[in-house]
Parts: C-alpha cells; sequence; structure tokens
C-alpha cells in the first residue's frame, strides 16, 4: 500500500469506527452535487434526431449518405456481424454508395485498447464519420473513437468531465439492445483492461446526430440480454425519477418508460416476441439515457458497477440484483415518489397509505424481475469482499449522483447482505 492509499484506509476505518460514514457521505456528496448542478445549468446537451420503427435503421442510412461525407468507420461486435444483424443496414449503405470500413472487435464492457484499435482503424482507412450499430458496449466504444479522432488525443485521455476540446466527427448510432439508452446519453462507459473498473467519458459532444431505434433488429436478441438490458433501462428511469436532480422534463420521460417496460419487457422476452413490444422497449430505453442527462443515476449503478466488475455479471444484470435492495433503502425518503409509481401501474388498493402503495411499487420491480428469469443474488459474493466494495461505491455516488439519502456504512452492507448467496 503506498502513502495516499494508506491515509485513505486509515480514515475510512476512523469514519466507519466513528459511525460517521453517513455524514461524511452527505457532506462530500452535496458538495460535489452543488458543484455537478452549477456545471448542468451551463452546458447545452443535445438530442440525437430520432428515426423510430420498422426500417428506421434503412432511413438512418440515406440520411448519413445525404451528408457529404466519405467513408464511415462501422463500430460493432463479431456477433452481430455473425448472425446477420448488419446485413441489410451493409445492403442500404452499399445501395446509397456510402463508403465504409468495418470494425467488429468490440466486446461487451469494451476496454481501451479496443477503443484504440477503433482508433488505428479509423486512420488507417482515412475515415470521416462514425457509425455505431450494437448495444451499449459498441456505442460507448464509437463514441470514444469519435471524439479522440477529431481532439487527437489518446482514448484514455478523454476520461472525465468536457476533456474533448474540439466536436467529435459525425457520430451515428443504431442500437441492437434496448437498456443502456447510450444513444442519448453524454456517457461513455470504458473498462480498464487489468482492473475492470469503468472509467467515464463525459462529453455533450458524443451525443449522436440521428439515431435509429429499429425494432426488427432486436427481434432476435435472446431473452437473458433482452431481460438484463431491459432492467438496466428500468434501473435508469427509476433512479432519475428519485433523483435530486430530477425535473419535469426528466419525470415525464421517466414516468412513461416506466410504464412501457412494466407492460413490455415480459412480452419481449417471449420466444417470436412481437415487434409492437421491442419498439416500446427500444422507446423506453432511449427515454432513459435522456433521465441520464438530466438527472443522473443513483446507489444502484454505483453497487452493480462494483459488483459487475469484480464478478463479471452484464451490466443490465447486476442493476437489476441491485435495485430492490436500494428501494428499499430509498423507501423512506421517497414514499410519495414511489408511491406516485404505484398508482400509474395501478398497483395498490384504493385507499392505501403512501408507506403501502411504495411498497407495492418495490413488490412490483421484484416480480418483474424474476418474471423475466434473473437471479436476484451475487451467489459468489462473501462479507469479506463488502469492504472494497462499499468504498468504491460510495466514492462513485458521492462525485457523481444526486442520491436522495446518503447510506452509511452499515446501510451498505445490508445492501450486500441482502445481495450474498
Ligand atoms: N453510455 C451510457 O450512457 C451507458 C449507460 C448504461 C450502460 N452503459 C454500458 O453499456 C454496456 C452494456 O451494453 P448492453 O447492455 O447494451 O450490452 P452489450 O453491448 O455489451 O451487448 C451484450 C451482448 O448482446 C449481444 N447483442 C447485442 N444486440 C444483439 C441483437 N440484436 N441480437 C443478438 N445479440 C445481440 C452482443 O453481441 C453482446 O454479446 C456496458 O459497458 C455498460 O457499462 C453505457
Ligand atoms: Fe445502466
Amino acid at each position: 500500500m503506498n502513502v495516499p492509499e494508506l491515509l485513505d484506509d486509515v480514515e475510512t476505518r476512523l469514519v466507519k469506527k466513528l459511525r460517521l460514514s453517513r455524514l461524511k457521505n452527505k457532506i462530500v456528496g452535496k458538495g460535489y452535487i452543488t458543484g455537478l448542478r452549477a456545471l448542468v445549468a451551463f452546458l447545452n446537451i443535445p438530442k440525437p434526431t430520432i428515426f423510430m420503427s420498422k426500417g428506421a435503421s434503412i432511413r438512418l442510412c440515406e440520411t448519413i449518405s445525404q451528408f457529404g461525407l466519405n467513408r464511415a468507420l462501422i463500430v460493432t461486435d463479431a456477433m452481430l456481424h455473425k448472425i446477420g444483424v448488419l446485413d441489410n443496414i451493409l445492403a442500404e449503405l452499399d445501395k446509397q454508395g456510402m463508403a465504409y470500413s468495418l470494425f467488429t472487435e468490440v466486446e461487451p464492457d469494451p476496454t481501451f485498447d479496443v477503443v484504440e484499435a477503433g482508433l488505428r482503424q479509423y486512420r488507417r482507412d482515412d475515415c470521416d464519420c462514425v457509425l455505431a450499430i450494437g448495444g451499449g458496449s459498441s456505442i460507448d466504444a464509437a463514441k470514444v473513437v469519435a471524439l479522440a479522432a477529431t481532439n487527437e488525443v489518446e482514448p484514455a485521455e478523454l476520461v472525465g468531465i468536457l476533456k474533448g476540446k474540439k466536436p467529435s466527427a459525425p457520430f451515428f448510432a443504431i442500437p441492437t439492445t434496448a437498456g443502456t439508452g447510450s444513444e442519448a446519453t453524454i456517457g461513455a462507459v470504458i473498462s480498464d483492461k487489468e482492473t475492470h473498473k469503468k472509467e467515464l467519458v463525459i462529453d455533450t459532444k458524443i451525443v449522436p446526430l440521428v439515431a435509429a431505434l429499429d425494432p426488427d433488429l432486436m427481434k432476435g436478441l435472446p431473452a437473458p440480454i433482452t431481460a438484463a438490458t431491459g432492467l438496466d433501462a428500468l434501473t435508469h428511469l427509476v433512479e432519475a425519477y428519485l433523483s435530486g436532480m430530477a425535473n419535469a422534463e426528466s419525470d415525464y420521460y421517466a414516468r412513461s418508460g416506466i410504464q412501457m417496460i412494466f407492460e413490455n419487457l415480459p412480452k419481449a422476452c417471449k420466444q417470436g416476441s412481437v415487434v409492437k413490444a421491442r419498439e416500446k422497449m427500444a422507446l423506453a430505453s432511449y427515454y432513459g439515457g435522456l433521465t441520464i442527462n438530466i438527472a443522473g443515476l443513483g446507489y444502484v449503478h454505483a453497487f452493480a458497477h462494483q459488483l459487475g466488475a469484480k464478478f463479471r455479471i452484464p451490466h443490465g444484470e447486476s442493476n437489476a440484483k441491485v435495485l430492490p435492495h436500494v428501494l428499499e433503502f430509498n423507501k423512506g425518503c421517497c414514499e410519495g415518489r414511489m408511491a406516485e409509481l404505484a398508482r400509474m401501474l395501478g398497483l395498490g388498493q384504493k385507499g392505501d397509505s403512501e408507506s403501502r402503495l411504495a411498497q407495492a411499487f418495490i413488490d412490483a420491480v421484484r416480480k418483474l424481475i424474476e418474471q423475466v428469469g434473473i437471479d436476484p443474488k451475487v451467489k459468489q459474493l462473501s462479507p469479506r469482499d463488502f469492504n472494497p466494495i462499499i468504498a468504491a461505491a460510495f466514492k462513485e455516488a458521492n462525485s457523481t449522483y444526486a442520491v436522495p439519502k446518503y447510506m452509511s456504512f452499515e446501510d451498505a452492507e445490508k445492501v450486500l447482505l441482502g445481495l450474498a448467496g
């Protein structure tokens, strides 16, 4: 352990021993969030032009070809290429006479190595724009390639807030999962190869110019990925609804998105799922991205990121596992907000108290997670893992999210005990 780490460790032990962790989180967290609010007030966060429904990805190709660009770097993963999800899109680009270079090396939770390889190919093939086709992993990798390309920096130098000085290369996105909402967000998540720790590039310049929500591309998405990604979208919407930075606009997206997910996720997980359910899931996911831009996330993501990195659990699945526990923790301070969601979903009985309605909402979330087949436990998790997970989750939450209520170590231990197998 080096000296700063040692000091950190001593401080953490002292704060824990004196049971000051909630107070410390509150002071540090509120300080950061005040700064963040001030920053957000001056940010112009763009929204992409959206094409929706069947054929949306084809319309996006027609549009790209009208931008007067020469060659697109297509950032995607090998599986999507292999199973033919790209076929119609590539055929349409050919038809439109739009040249492209295909980069298929993205893997789930992409690392900086992948982004650097994409950037090398962008330069080698003289590309002048980027088209992401895939889940959050492909879209995030593509965002950072596009920003690094014009800024002439190494991708890792873009980690942090607003590190890009110049606009990104023209960037377009076609999501093939309904979960991350990355087609709308100002964030990109890139993992460190050694530690698997997720680093965040936050920049208003990485929002795509145009995105296509095309349910046809999601028809073959296997049920476990549909379930996990759908629960990621639900987590974005719920965390935003309970966030201290929620406003009328984010509330609108959150309420609509949550309703669409409760109505459509079980249908989308069934074999031969109806395209309408996929379409609604894609829209809910996009709404989730819009809410992240306004209201941010919360403790669910803070814990899920650590658990996902440590135990290699897909992002949406780890969110699904953590979500009910953080809702139980938040219930006391967010009863009214949770009761509103319960009423919207037609839960509970007439005359039920806010507390009962809030519980009905949490129970409905648990039931949805069970219905779509997600194991609520993290079997590998043991109490000796708790301290580093809690420290990292607190650090992430305090510096990034306007959580409605701050946790103590004991609260966090309770969340993790509930998750352990
Ligand atoms: N930028 C953001 O705002 C944001 C928000 C949340 C999460 N994320 C990040 O996004 C990543 C997760 O993205 P994801 O959950 O969309 O998954 P993903 O992109 O990692 O893809 C998961 C798997 O699904 C497969 N797949 C994707 N679309 C398919 C389709 N239509 N048919 C068949 N298989 C398909 C992929 O090949 C891959 O194997 C994580 O790294 C997470 O941290 C980013
Ligand atoms: Fe997420």
